[in-house]
């Protein structure tokens, strides 16, 4: 059977999101925002567990010295993927800044600052009205693995800190106490789903409007 899926979804909002610009627990979130929170925890968890994986097995094989300069490209990457392939935009932060272009888009600013030092534990995360979009963050728990790069200054190893005073002059992410809050994961999800246009070709244009039977077609269609 032939079946035309929707290609654009249009959600409704019965119920009001919370006043623009205003961060709300995610505890709080009504049904309506949920769905937004949902992706951006799925985009979430892609993340960390490249970063996890990542991290585990460069330690494992280099310790922390020869961890650090592979470290975290491969989440770099799924961030990136994410980006693309999903059309959200998603990154990291923290109140003390390792990479100094990491810094908090402008909503997520005053929740980072107001919540330096936390426990992660007693923060599930916020979500933000931004208009045509959510915004959504959560809490990155500073751990066991975290210690060799973000730890106590004196308990870093040389090899670290070398590294460090190299690449990172400016850097501020030590110190940090296991269960702290060492960063945050942001995401912006468009209340409306986005799509990115497709050019295609006259025979695929006339495979698209004529397709075969029991084939599956995405209409694709500009919306921006
Ligand atoms: C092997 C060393 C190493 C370990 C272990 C490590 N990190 Fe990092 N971390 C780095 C480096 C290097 C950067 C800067 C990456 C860049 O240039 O964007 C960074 C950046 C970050 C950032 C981005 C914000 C910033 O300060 O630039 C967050 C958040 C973060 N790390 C969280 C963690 C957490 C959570 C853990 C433990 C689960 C962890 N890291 C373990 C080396 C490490």
């Amino acid at each position: 059977m032939r079946r035309i899926p929707a290609v654009l979804t249009v959600l409704a909002f019965s119920a009001p999101f919370s006043p623009e610009g205003q961060a709300i627990p995610i505890a709080r979130a009504p049904a309506a925002v949920r769905p937004f929170i949902q992706r951006a925890d799925a985009a979430f968890t892609r993340i960390r567990s490249a970063h996890l994986t990542e991290l585990a097995g460069t330690m494992r094989a280099n310790g922390a010295a020869g961890a650090i300069g592979v470290c975290h490209l491969s989440s770099a990457a799924v961030m990136d993927r994410i980006r693309r392939e999903e059309q959200i935009a998603v990154g990291w932060t923290s109140d003390r800044l390792r990479n100094p272009t990491s810094t908090p888009p402008a909503w997520a600013a005053p929740i980072v600052r107001q919540k330096a030092g936390a426990r992660a534990a007693s923060v599930s995360g916020f979500y933000v009205d931004l208009g045509d979009r959510v915004g959504v963050l959560r809490p990155m728990p500073e751990v066991a693995l975290c210690a060799g790069c973000h730890g106590p200054a004196d308990k870093l190893s040389p090899g670290v800190r070398a590294v460090l005073k190299d690449r990172y002059p400016a850097d501020r992410a030590i110190n940090f106490k296991d269960g702290e809050i060492r960063g945050w994961l942001w995401a912006e999800i468009w209340k409306v789903e986005r799509r990115r246009q497709v050019y295609l070709l006259p025979c695929e244009l006339d495979r698209a409007r004529n397709p075969p039977e029991d084939r599956l077609v995405l209409p694709e269609l500009l919306v921006w």
